[in-house]
């Protein structure tokens, strides 16, 4: 696999494949345990489970108990500032852990380790063993080899030279949803965001992977499969023959299953009428869409160079609506963008009105360094985005409330997560458009298909029963 470049090359994969030989005659008979955080969006999920895929291939059991692990991984996220500092945060509690036992492994990856500055902090840490950035998950056999025989640290960013590496295991949280990546990196560079920077440019994985991916978790009787991608509508722009997303739901749509298939994450504007037509024409598609709005401003989305308008995202929306009848729409919204004033925030709020969107991902702008809006001035002061954010949320429920007030007395298909948390007896499900439902049952149907009958809705969940 050498197509432009873009795949780890096979020596490289033959070298990490001798450290991991290296690292099971070390790691043998041992018992040994892993424990891998993760922060952040599915990106990192997906990520996780390849770490854990390849911590199990280096002779660790993946445990979800973090007191006793052997070696600990925490996958970072440097989306917002808060992001950053649980991350931060983390690292901090494990150096007790450390100190109890001196030769358990501590490892740091993602996003934020992509970035020179958090790179440099990570360093000062000593109790840390190696971190390494979203580009260099390939190499976790060398950077475990060499904290296991204590060789010295390894700290590698590397945000340009990212490849894709297919020979990574996958070890799966849940037996019956799965994210699927079909492409990384994004080419955007919205004025806010730091994924082109700690992600790299967007690199697509082949189609026959792809679908050779989705055929065995659909053969394993897998329920809910998510495309994903920063900006799937993108997909394959950098592939030889330019194959679509469209093209990856149709080819999908030919299996045979009983699968919900969702996209996650697109970009409005490259939304095409081949996509819309896909998802309506696929007897898998789930009936919903997430299209990232960010603002309701002209002049705001300019500043975040988004390339769109609001008259070309309501056509989307539209089109969209018209052909997939009772789809419901998701968004991301940040409020409080660099010179966002009231009269912007407005158009915001109109939009959300116009739209009706099921529910939406609410986002205070958060300044990341290296970016442009970070140095645009006219920064809106705390209070003001504290007081635009209640707003919106406050309109958002108002919205959620509704629909969910609509759905009693109807009959709907969940998938089933398991028992609720807090309240016994009582299991957990959600429907295709991610809408969450509570139901009493003795029986346990996790991971399975069931029809409800909705009772009761409020603003975040339904209930209803069997
Ligand atoms: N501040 C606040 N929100 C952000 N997002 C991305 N970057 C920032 C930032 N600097 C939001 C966007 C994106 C979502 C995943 O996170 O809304 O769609
Ligand atoms: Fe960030 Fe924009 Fe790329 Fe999404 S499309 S990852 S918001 S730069």
């Amino acid at each position: 696999m050498t197509e432009n470049g873009k795949f780890v090359p096979m020596d490289e994969i033959a070298r990490q494949s001798a450290f991991a030989d290296k690292v099971r005659e070390i790691t043998e008979g041992k018992g040994l345990c892993a424990y891998v955080i993760t922060l952040g969006c599915q990106q990192n999920e997906a990520d996780s489970e390849r770490i854990s895929g390849a911590l199990v291939s280096l002779g660790y059991t993946v445990t979800e108990d973090d007191s006793s692990a052997d070696l600990i991984i925490i996958n970072t996220c440097a989306i917002r500032e808060h992001a950053e500092r649980r991350a931060l945060s983390f690292i901090g509690r494990y150096k007790h852990n450390k100190a109890k036992n001196p030769d358990m492994v501590l490892g740091v990856c993602g996003c934020m380790m992509a970035q020179e500055h958090r790179m440099k902090q990570v360093i000062t840490f000593p109790y840390v063993d190696f971190a390494f950035g979203t580009g260099s998950m390939h190499r976790l056999p060398e950077f475990v080899y060499t904290a296991l025989t204590k060789g010295k640290r390894k700290f590698i960013a590397d945000p340009d030279k990212m490849q894709i590496c297919e020979d990574i295991p996958v070890l799966r949280k849940s037996g019956y949803k799965a994210w699927v990546s079909i492409m990384y990196g994004c080419n955007n560079f919205c004025t806010y965001c730091i994924v082109p920077y700690v992600r790299g440019r967007e690199r697509s994985r082949l189609p026959k992977d792809i679908i050779a991916e989705v055929r065995e978790l659909v053969e394993n009787g897998y329920r809910d499969i998510t495309l994903l991608g920063q900006n799937v509508n993108s997909y394959g722009k950098d592939l030889e023959g330019k194959p679509t997303v469209a093209d990856l739901i149709k080819e999908i749509s030919r299996l045979e299953g009983d699968f919900w298939l969702h996209l996650m994450t697109s970009h409005p504007k490259d939304a095409t009428t081949e996509m819309i037509d896909a998802i309506a024409n696929s007897k898998y598609c789930a009936n919903c869409f997430h299209l990232p709005l960010q603002s309701g401003s002209d002049a705001v989305l300019k500043r975040m160079n988004r390339h769109y308008d609001i008259e070309r995202y309501l056509s989307v929306v539209d089109e969209l609506k018209a052909k997939n009848p009772g789809i419901t729409l998701t968004t991301d919204i940040i409020v409080g963008f660099p010179g966002e004033t009231e009269e912007d925030f407005q158009r915001t709020l109109d939009v959300v009105k116009r739209v009706r969107y099921d529910s939406i991902y609410t986002f205070i702008y958060s300044p990341r360094k290296g970016t442009p809006a970070s140095e645009m001035e006219e920064q809106v002061p705390e209070d003001i985005q504290k007081e635009r954010f209640n707003r919106l949320v406050d309109l958002q429920n108002s919205i959620s409330k509704d629909f969910n007030d609509a759905m009693v007395g109807k009959t709907v298909k969940v998938l089933v997560d398991g028992k609720s948390k807090n309240n016994d007896g009582v299991y957990m499900s959600r429907t295709e458009n991610n809408r969450i439902v509570h139901f009493e049952s003795d029986e346990d149907y996790t991971g399975q298909f069931i029809n409800i009958k909705i009772t009761r809705g409020d603003t975040f969940a339904l209930y209803g029963e069997i």
